[in-house]
Order: C-alpha cells, then structure tokens, then sequence
C-alpha cells in the first residue's frame, strides 16, 4: 500500500507523519508492506529537509527524522493509495488536481483517521511554539496507529 501525507510547506507536518508512519511500522515488523512519501502543496522548501523543530520533536519521542521536500504532482494521484491532507486548505488544493474527482476517494484528511483527539485539521505549527509541534505528533502518532490497523494484513 502506498500512502502519501500532504501538507502545505512538506517540511513539518507531512515529514512528521511520514517519518512517524514509518518507525511505527517498522517497530511492528511490517514496514515492507507500505510505501510511504510527502508532500507539500507548495514547492516553497523544494529539496530542504525537515523544518530543525519538528525534526527535535520527533528525535525527542524516538523517531529517526529524513526526507526532503517535494511539491505534490499530478502522478502523485495515480501512484499513491491514499493521499492524507493535514487540513483543510490542503485537501481543497488537492483536490483541484482531481477536477472530474476521479481520485476521491482515495483523497482523505488524516484526522479522519484519529481514534483520541477530536480535531477536524492538523494545525499548522510553522509559526507557533513547541506546543504546537508537539500537537501535530500527538495527532499523527494517534491516526497512524489506525492507519496501520486498518491498512496492515
Ligand atoms: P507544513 O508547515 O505545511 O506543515 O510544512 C509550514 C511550513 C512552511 C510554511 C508554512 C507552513 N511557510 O509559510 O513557509
């Protein structure tokens, strides 16, 4: 199964729920079962890799931190199994390269997924403090447990 996250920058959250993603799934000993990238709506950070605070997040909960930036294309809706938009913004952009909505319904928001949070978006954390670095992980680490429950066989 492959699984793209989306943001809008591709250097804090989607990396973030990547990156989470895949420890969890290599912690389970399934980690072949999935192919798993981001991306931003934006080609702003294009090749730079995670924003230093939500790597530091992340390194602090025992997630190993890589990737670098990428803007999402249009291949990427064909590729991809599921495209996981952090908010809203990012879905309603998603969703204009999918005009004959072709790809709905593999086109998704990633709180949909989240079991203990009631969130509707994943906030953007960009231009906040560290609590809102460490709400965007809480929220990741809480869908991609669903995630790997639901997807993993
Ligand atoms: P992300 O966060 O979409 O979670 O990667 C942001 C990164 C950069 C900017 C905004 C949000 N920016 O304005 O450059």
């Amino acid at each position: 199964m492959k699984i793209l996250f989306l943001c809008l920058g591709n250097i804090c959250r989607s990396p973030a729920g990547e990156n989470i993603f895949r420890d969890a799934t290599r912690k389970a000993g399934i980690a072949a079962q999935f192919v798993i990238d981001s991306a931003g709506t934006e080609a702003w950070h294009t090749g730079k890799g995670p924003d230093s605070r939500m790597t530091q997040t992340l390194v602090s909960r025992g997630v190993e931190v890589t990737g670098k930036a990428r803007q999402i294309k249009p291949a990427d809706l064909e590729e991809f199994d599921l495209i996981l938009a952090m908010d809203d913004e990012n879905y309603a952009n998603v969703k204009k390269l999918d005009p004959n909505g072709t790809f709905a319904e593999k086109i998704q928001k990633f709180t949909s997924y989240c079991q203990h949070h009631s969130e509707t978006e994943v906030p953007d954390p960009y231009y906040g403090g560290q609590d809102g670095f460490e709400l965007v992980a809480d929220l990741l680490e809480d869908g991609c447990s669903r995630l790997i429950e639901k997807y993993s066989t």
